[in-house]
């Protein structure tokens, strides 16, 4: 089992999850984080912690979040890890919200890799 980060980490990268994982499984994209299901040991301390509430255990990912099961697994082998807290976009605030996004389509357009 291994936790998911989702859709709604696009564009905000808190990186709030980053200080709290005991096993360094974050790795870090231009604008988006992943997990390693391979590093991750499923203690959910990351899961509470993510104010776009963009993190989930595998066996609850959202019908609609499905893909990011495997971009997380497939991200993790290309990305660095990271394991120091950053400071988000300036605009973060703002793609945290679903209804300032919905509108323009799934937030998968806008990941960078
Ligand atoms: Fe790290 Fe635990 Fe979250 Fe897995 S569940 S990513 S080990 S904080
Ligand atoms: Fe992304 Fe949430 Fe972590 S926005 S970087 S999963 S705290």
């Amino acid at each position: 089992m291994t936790f998911v980060v989702t859709e709604n980490c696009i564009k905000c990268k808190f990186t709030d999850c980053v200080d709290v994982c005991p096993v360094d499984c974050f790795h870090e994209g231009p604008n988006f984080l992943v997990i390693d299901p391979d590093e991750c040991i499923d203690c959910s301390l990351c899961e509470p912690e993510c104010p776009a509430h963009a993190i989930y255990s595998e066996d609850e990912v959202p019908a609609d979040q499905q893909q990011f099961i495997e971009l997380n697994k497939l991200l993790a082998k290309d990305w660095p890890v990271i394991t120091e807290v950053k400071v988000p976009a300036d605009d973060a605030e703002y793609w945290k919200d679903p209804e300032n996004w919905k509108k323009k389509g799934s937030k998968l357009q806008f990941l960078e890799k």
